[in-house]
């Protein structure tokens, strides 16, 4: 089943408790959290600071995406925060194949996000040090933007090269979905979806999570 993660980037910085329990008394158990630090790309949001006093409102699995440049500096403050997963741009990384190795030594999964532009192929020699990739559907730095459709061809050919290597790896996609174009983005294999205006920005953050969840459940079920 795939999972819906509403990302924290579009919620009320005020109030995120109250987010955070909105979301998940919609179903939410996996929660997205945005790090960008003004280089890798222009916005600012948050630290491990943030991450650990959230930590302590919530159980939710936290999925951290690095929009930031030389990650492996940060791997052990977001792993003491509680993060579970981490995930950093192959763009932003000298040495991929150590910063993965060292986000699994902390004792979490290790995710590696590509931007919209950079192919899958790219991966081949690293999948098997990655418990999950995530595809860019936006250029990274902001919420509320389009959603880029080719990124779901990434998306196929990604399931094909985890089928081949019979690796137990989750596609997470992330921008630009919403509801009209969830099914879709659940038929081309996303395992985890992102997804923050769409949820947050809504009149009733709670009901369109449960909402989307139901989407994304049925979107698999074959009709006869
Ligand atoms: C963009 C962030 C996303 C963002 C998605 O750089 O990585 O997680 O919150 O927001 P929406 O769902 O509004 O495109
Ligand atoms: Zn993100």
């Amino acid at each position: 089943m795939a999972e819906i993660l509403p990302s924290l980037l579009s919620a009320d910085f005020a109030h995120l408790g109250e987010e955070i329990a909105r979301v998940e008394r919609g179903g939410a158990r996996m929660l997205h959290l945005d790090v960008m630090d003004g280089h890798f790309v222009d916005n600012l949001t948050i630290g491990p600071p943030v991450v650990e006093s959230l930590r302590k409102v919530t159980r939710s699995y936290f999925d951290c995406h690095l929009m930031i440049e030389n990650p492996e500096r940060y791997v052990p403050a977001f792993a003491q925060a509680g993060t579970n997963a981490i995930s950093v741009h192959l763009e932003a990384c000298r040495h991929l194949d150590h910063v993965l190795r060292l986000i699994r030594s902390e004792g979490l999964k290790a995710g590696v996000v590509l931007n919209p532009a950079t192919p899958v192929s790219l991966l081949e020699n690293v999948l098997e040090l990655a418990d999950y990739v995530l595809l860019m559907s936006v250029n990274p730095g902001a919420g509320g933007q389009d959603f880029i459709p080719y990124v779901l061809d990434k998306v196929r050919e990604l399931g094909e090269m985890r089928h081949e290597k019979k690796l137990a790896l989750a596609i997470e996609i992330d921008g630009g979905v919403h509801r009209d174009n969830l099914a879709e983005v659940v038929r081309a294999g996303c395992d985890w979806i992102v997804t923050g205006s769409a949820i947050f920005h809504s009149a009733d953050p709670e009901a369109t999570v449960r909402e989307m969840r139901e989407i994304a459940d049925s979107a698999l079920v074959v009709r006869v």
